[in-house]
């Protein structure tokens, strides 16, 4: 892993911790005030300079360098007109100074906070935002020579706790987009259960991992049917955390880990299968999240759940038209071995039901190519079965700027999952609403008098979102900071 891992803070007297780069904002009026100008003097007057010349710019996500004497730079980043920055702007401005210091081989990098970004929020999102920009993916060159890192980061200003919490978070993001950037012979649902155990090592928490031949046994029969084309040991991981009162439910979060998808005996074309190594980025939701929690120590129970394989079309494998059961007894028609993820979460859904009294469930999955065509890489689809739970997530969804839109789960839908000779089936109506008829499956496996929610991530887990905190064609790690502002953290 390759990001910045820690960021020092200090409250005032910048000017000792600058060594060769300095990061500060202007506003859209492009007037020095008091920050600006001790910079400018740092600087030998180089920002008055570039003031006069016409150089800086201050729209908010605009970044302009200024080299001044003895070879300091200083990033001058827009912060727009007097009030209108928010977290999103400032996570955005300082994940703009993290690439450009990559950019320009610089290892090091002070980042001024302006009054109007003192509060809580918008210091965990500068911290976050240094972070985030700071990530790269690269544990597969060899030739390191030419790789820069930002190793080292001081906030000056905001608020010290926010933002060592928002350099938490933001590791966890790195955490699971390293995880879901590796491909499939390395990311085995075995390497998730090895990265679940060791996480499980922090107090409050407890992983158990069943292997094939016991989930098998236990009635797991959708995830065992998936399981059946590879050879490669499938893993059903379960992470809790119970650090809350005991009579509080617990919180449960569910994450496809599809390691890798070829569709199985329902084969995807060539083109872009190499993508499907993303297929577990559900499960990198769940993981981030149970780092971030591990980490931070809230009072509070949740439980991960990542049911793991990959999709493959072995001698052994299942097919069209084989019947499953799942783990609470229902019968599943598989019509297409492609729709493999809705049969996966199926028995994690039924195993969350039966086992815990959950506040609510949450699921995370790339499971369908259809909410790819609705909302591009640009949000998340969610549906759900409480008004309450997905106003919670709506919120959280403007705290961090992860964007979600919700979808309508209609008893109609619930109709077109019917299956004529099973309880139900895969596929829904050929050519219609395909992300909602994959919600409505998994509906059939919570138990009704639980509130839950699934997050359709195909779009927004990589892709080319042009966002300064993610790298276009590379896992994003969305949701992971959406799920802990949803658990207060
Ligand atoms: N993992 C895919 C969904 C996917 C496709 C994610 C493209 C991102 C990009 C999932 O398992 C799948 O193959 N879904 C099928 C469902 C269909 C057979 C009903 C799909 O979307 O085509
Ligand atoms: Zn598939
Ligand atoms: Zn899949």
């Amino acid at each position: 892993m390759t990001n910045l891992l820690k960021i020092d803070h200090i409250e005032r007297d910048w000017q000792n911790a600058i060594n060769k780069c300095v990061s500060v904002g202007i506003y859209d009026s492009l007037q020095l005030n008091r920050q600006l100008q001790g910079v400018n003097r740092k600087l030998g007057r180089a920002i008055s300079h570039a003031l006069s010349a016409n150089i800086i710019k201050g729209k908010i996500g605009e970044i302009t360098r200024v080299v001044g004497k003895k070879g300091l730079v200083a990033y001058v980043y827009g912060m727009g007109q007097k009030g209108s920055m928010n977290p999103e702007s400032f996570r955005v401005s300082a994940a703009s100074v993290a690439k450009a210091c990559i950019k320009d081989k610089i290892t090091s990098v002070t980042f001024l906070i302006p009054a109007e970004g003192k509060d809580r929020a918008s210091s965990q999102a500068a911290a976050e935002g240094l972070v985030l920009g700071s990530y790269q993916f690269n544990e597969f060159k060899t030739n390191r020579k030419d790789i820069t890192i930002l190793d080292s980061a001081t906030i000056v200003g905001g608020d010290k706790q926010s933002i060592e919490k928002g350099a938490i978070i933001a590791n966890s993001v790195c955490f699971a987009r390293d995880l879901e950037n590796r491909p499939g012979n390395i990311a085995t649902p075995s390497h998730l259960a090895k990265h679940a155990i060791e996480i499980g090592k922090s107090p409050s928490m407890n992983v158990t991992v069943f292997e094939r031949e016991k989930f098998t046994k236990m009635g797991m029969g959708a995830l065992a049917g998936v399981a059946s084309g590879t050879e490669e040991p499938p893993k059903f991981i379960i992470m809790e955390y119970f650090n809350g009162p005991k009579n509080e439910k617990p919180k449960i979060l569910v994450g496809k880990g599809l390691t890798f998808d070829s569709g199985g005996i329902s084969i995807k074309p060539a083109n872009k299968m190499d993508e499907m190594k993303y297929d577990m980025c559900g499960s990198g939701v769940v993981l981030g999240a149970m780092k971030a929690i591990s980490q931070l120590k809230p009072k509070t129970n949740v439980v991960g759940i990542i049911p793991s394989t990959e999709n493959m079309s072995g001698d052994r494998a299942y097919r069209p038209g084989d019947i499953l059961t799942a783990y609470n007894g229902k019968t599943i028609e598989v019509l297409n071995t492609d729709a493999e993820g809705r049969l996966i979460l199926a028995d994690a859904l039924a195993y969350a039901s039966k086992h815990y009294e959950p506040e609510y469930i949450l699921d995370f999955a790339t499971l369908t190519g259809a909410v790819v065509v609705a909302l591009g890489h640009i949000a998340t689809g969610i549906m759900g079965t409480d008004s309450k739970l997905i106003s919670t997530i709506k919120t959280s969804s403007c705290m961090t700027g992860e964007k979600v839109w919700e979808f309508p789960l209609w008893d109609e839908y619930q109709e077109q999952v019917k299956s004529k000779i099973a309880d139900v089936k895969n596929l829904g109506s050929p050519g219609q609403a395909g992300t909602i008829a994959g919600a409505a499956f998994l509906k059939e496996f919570v138990d009704s008098d639980i509130p839950w929610c699934h997050f359709d991530i195909a779009g927004s887990a990589w892709g080319d979102k042009k966002l300064a905190y993610q790298n276009p064609g590379s896992a994003t790690g969305e949701i992971v900071r959406l799920v802990l502002d949803m658990l207060q953290l």
